[in-house]
């Protein structure tokens, strides 16, 4: 195991740990913070808690981007490196990364306070909801970048 194997792996678990606290944490609001809230708060109240989770879980969420924008040019250079073929990688990685880009718009809008994205946060639950649909697209494409990276490391036995 040489230095870029370490690092390989090092970038992978960040990456993976990312995913899982940042989509996991969107995952609780969507389907069990946000029903709970529902008609057992008052709206006053209900700003009230939004105001007081709203600088911790945004803190939260924009390490996990930046940790993931990091581990994934990592990911993307161990890739090349290890001679995997442009096509369809390259393909299919595009499309994941304009799938990123969107996910990433969503996640600063809604934690965020700018007053041009406002109505995007007076929808939270249906935004969360597309969140959360880009976030399972994004998790099945990686899978299959994962197989044809994978693919390409197999070595045929002799014989
Ligand atoms: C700028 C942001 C990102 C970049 C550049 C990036 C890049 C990459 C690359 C190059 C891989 C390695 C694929 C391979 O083995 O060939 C990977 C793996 C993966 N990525 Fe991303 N990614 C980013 C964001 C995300 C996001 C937002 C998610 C989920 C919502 C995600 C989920 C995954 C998963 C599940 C894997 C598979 C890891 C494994 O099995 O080791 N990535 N990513």
């Amino acid at each position: 195991m040489d230095v870029v194997d370490v690092i390989s792996i090092l970038s992978r678990w960040v990456h993976l740990l990312s995913v899982v606290v940042a989509v996991g944490g969107a995952f609780f609001v969507r389907f069990a913070l946000f029903p709970a809230i529902k008609g057992a708060l008052s709206p006053e109240d209900h700003d009230k808690l939004r105001a007081g989770i709203r600088p911790v879980w945004s803190k939260i969420v924009h390490v996990c981007l930046g940790l993931l924008v990091v581990t994934g040019g990592i990911n993307l250079y161990v890739t090349m490196a290890h001679g995997v073929k442009p096509m369809p990688y390259h393909a299919i990685f595009g499309v994941k990364l304009i799938l990123v880009l969107v996910l990433f718009f969503i996640a600063v809008a809604l934690t965020g306070t700018s007053p041009g994205f406002a109505s995007l946060r007076a929808n939270a639950p249906k935004w969360l909801g597309v969140h959360l649909f880009l976030a399972t697209c994004i998790v099945l494409l990686s899978g299959v970048l994962k197989s044809i990276h994978q693919a390409a490391l197999t070595i045929p036995l002799a014989g």
